[in-house]
């Protein structure tokens, strides 16, 4: 007769590594559902199966479980069975998922089906070598121009920011004390998201958003979509080699985790010089907490960094306040904002 080798009471599941080792197939079937914006056609509608199928182009073999698939996962709400049953949004694939709504943040989700998932495959080759495995790899060209060369893969970049960024940019505006300051200028401002929200918020601050010259149309129509082209000033900027517009509070939002610790280090000292005694650097990050073992997505978002970029990497508190006090930054605090993200301020 043979024993267990472990005690029964020390038997535990393996259901946690079956759920994240095989997690790529929930993450796919949400990603292909958003692709093919199943939830945008629901929008605030209760339809049947077949009438999805139809109008979403999908063979009859997979359709019941892709959907009943979505219910199961709880992106998805089902009244009855089989034909007869009726498939509607719920509230949270309504609100954010339905592109119809103003609320809608599944910009990133598009991105991460599109280019993330495949670069992910890759990951191993990433770590081993050091190097990024997105099209950087394929065209070796700077990340950015990559991205950018294709004017569809630059309006996808920048939705999936704005994706990203939307809730927490919209806590920020409310969590950081803005009444003390006069001027704003967001650096890697991309669509204008983070100098909308607190413009909309902050009607005394003048506001400037400044990226790269291909983006600058595209935050132009989003501030002018807005209603805000007169409040936001819109300017095109190489952030490395120009200096940083003067400005009571300087923002940087997922800018500094796209860069090795020397440019970070370089992007930081630009913004101590661009600012008044008194005034504040603001980074917006999934920042990582600084015994690196709680905020799995800041973490997760360094390996993406990996993936990405040639030497970017997320950070913890103690890290940025190093490279802050460097640069001759007094003091710095966090502000805890949506989910994994903080902001950190540097005071001047
Ligand atoms: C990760 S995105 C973050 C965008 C936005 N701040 C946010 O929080 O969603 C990085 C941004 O930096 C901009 N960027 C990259 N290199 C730049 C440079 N040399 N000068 C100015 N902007 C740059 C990109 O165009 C992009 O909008």
């Amino acid at each position: 007769m043979t024993t267990l080798a472990i005690a029964p009471e020390k038997v535990t599941s393996p259901a946690r590594l079956f759920e994240t080792g095989m997690g790529f197939m929930a993450t796919k079937t949400l990603l292909t559902a958003i692709k093919l914006e199943l939830f945008t056609l629901l929008g605030e509608n209760a339809l049947p199966g077949a009438a999805i199928g139809e109008r979403l182009g999908l063979h009859s073999r997979g359709l019941y479980d892709f959907l009943d698939a979505l219910v199961a996962l709880g992106f998805l709400q089902r009244d009855g069975l089989g034909e007869g049953a009726l498939y509607e949004n719920t509230e949270e694939t309504g609100l954010f998922l339905d592109k119809n709504k103003a609320s809608y943040v599944g910009g990133i989700l598009e991105m991460a089906n599109d280019r993330l998932y495949k670069f992910w495959n890759d990951l191993g080759e990433g770590l081993r070598t050091g190097n990024p495995q997105n099209e950087v790899k394929y065209t070796g060209k700077p990340v950015f121009e990559a991205i950018y060369a294709d004017p569809a893969g630059l309006r996808q970049f920048l939705g999936a920011m704005a994706g990203i960024q939307a809730g927490t940019f919209a806590v920020l505006a409310q969590a950081f004390d803005f009444d003390n300051y006069h001027s704003l200028c967001d650096i890697g401002g991309a669509n204008a998201l983070l100098a909308v929200t607190v413009a909309r918020a902050h009607p005394h601050l003048a506001i400037t958003s400044v990226d790269l010259p291909p983006v600058e149309p595209i935050a132009r129509e989003h501030a002018a979509q807005a209603g805000l082209a007169d409040r936001i000033t819109l300017a095109s900027l190489d952030m490395m080699s120009q200096p940083f517009p003067q400005a009571d509070v300087i923002t940087m939002g997922n800018i500094l985790h796209d860069w090795d610790e020397t440019q970070k280090k370089h992007l930081i000292r630009k913004a101590y010089e661009a600012l008044p005694k008194d005034g504040a650097l603001v980074v917006i990050e999934n920042i990582i907490d600084d015994e690196r073992q709680h905020n799995a997505f800041g973490l997760l978002m360094s390996l993406n960094m990996l993936i990405e970029t040639a030497g970017g990497f997320d950070y913890t508190h103690a890290d940025f306040h190093r490279w802050a006090r460097e640069a001759g930054f007094r003091a710095t605090s966090k502000i805890p904002l949506a989910g994994p993200a903080s902001a950190i301020v540097a005071y001047k």
